[in-house]
């Protein structure tokens, strides 16, 4: 019972008369706070899957643990991530065909990029601009070395502003922006997605392209995506959820949270969610044009292909040169195959719009 009440009250879906932060301004940006406040109660939807539930208090010492892991984990790893596969450290969008090569992997994961765009209905930069519509002003919530920034600030000629945990990554991303010539169009710090650096109300896209799965606090992560969009603003999540849960079912099957949860601990990840618990979380906020597919299908032929990476010469040497967070995330990646194929783990696109 008691156990029962604990866990309940670190559901990160479950958050009793949480006031809705995206209401209330950043702490720390010295803007004039709105003053409206609403007291919402989303209901569960499913029992997450890990057992890293612990790790969901989202605001206590363990989420200090868990952004400190991760922090580490991508200064570690993202050296060798981008030897090998580039800027931009998330799936390709693939057809059916699974036979690519690396230089396809990397036009993959741009078309990744675009498919979301378009799945979200964000016109491209060839359109006409006089409808106000293009993205001007973008937030790239956890942007790893800014490859997605970077490419939408190209693309729009809009400014581009990513958070990262990783200082590495943010420095990084900084170097790359100033070799291409884009510094003038975005930037880089290392910040808390769930405690976002930015007043009410900026960006007209707000993107979050798989980071969503690192979040211990669901709620906190979507309140903040919502809270720093513009009325009528885009926001687009990216990213890795468990099966939705069927009718009757209260949770995932043992073996299920036991394969997640050993994913959890090599990435670095709290409980996981479905995509029907993340649009539940939207319809509780009375965000416009809610959409969600998954997109399993389209990324299969990427977990084989990093693995496969990992066995060349440059990716061992790579993995050994590392570090030991590098090489355990390594050794889970048949477990991430396994998880697609037996249709836990699924990737999902959800996104919505901000009302105007
Ligand atoms: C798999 S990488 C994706 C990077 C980037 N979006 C891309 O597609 O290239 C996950 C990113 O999420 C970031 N991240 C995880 N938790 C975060 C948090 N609480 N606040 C900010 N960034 C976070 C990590 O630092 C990392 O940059």
């Amino acid at each position: 019972m008691v156990l029962g009440s604990l866990l309940i009250n670190q559901h990160p879906l479950l958050f009793k008369n949480e006031r809705l932060p995206w209401r209330h301004g950043p702490r720390d940006a010295g803007y004039p706070f709105s003053r409206r406040k609403m007291i919402i109660r989303p209901r569960a939807t499913s029992s997450n899957s890990s057992t890293a539930e612990a790790d969901n208090v989202g605001l206590g010492r363990s989420s200090l643990v868990l952004n400190k892991g991760i922090a580490e984990f991508y200064d570690e790893s993202s050296g060798v991530w981008e030897n090998i596969w580039g800027d931009h450290m998330h799936h390709g969008f693939y057809d059916d065909d699974s036979s690519v090569s690396l230089s396809d992997h990397r036009l993959a994961q741009i078309r990744m990029i675009e498919e979301a765009l378009r799945f979200a209905s964000v016109p491209s930069g060839e359109e006409n601009t006089s409808d106000g519509k293009i993205p001007k002003r973008i937030v790239d919530v956890g942007c790893g070395i800014g490859g997605s920034s970077r490419y939408l600030a190209r693309k729009y000629g809009a400014e581009c502003r990513g958070i990262t945990l990783s200082p590495v990554q943010a420095e990084r991303a900084t170097a790359l922006a100033l070799s291409q010539g884009l510094s003038d169009k975005v930037s880089f710090q290392v910040a808390d997605a769930l405690e976002q650096p930015f007043p009410d109300e900026q960006f007209d896209l707000v993107w979050s392209m798989e980071s969503g799965e690192h979040m211990p606090n669901k709620l906190k992560f979507v309140n903040e995506l919502v809270r720093v969009a513009a009325p009528g603003g885009t926001i687009i999540i990216v990213t890795w959820c468990h099966r939705d849960l069927a009718e009757g079912e209260d949770s995932l099957q043992p073996w299920e949270k036991g394969l997640l949860d050993k994913i959890c601990k090599a990435y670095f990840l709290p409980s996981w969610c479905s995509a029907a618990d993340y649009v539940k979380l939207l319809q509780s906020l009375s965000l416009d044009d809610i959409r969600t597919a998954d997109w399993t299908q389209y990324v299969a032929p990427f977990w084989p292909a990093v693995l496969q990476s990992a066995f060349t010469w440059k990716g061992l040497t790579s993995l050994l040169r590392s570090g030991f967070k590098t090489i355990k995330g390594a050794l889970v990646m048949p477990l991430m195959i396994e998880g697609f194929k037996k249709g836990v783990i699924k990737f999902s696109i959800i996104t919505c719009r901000k009302p105007k």
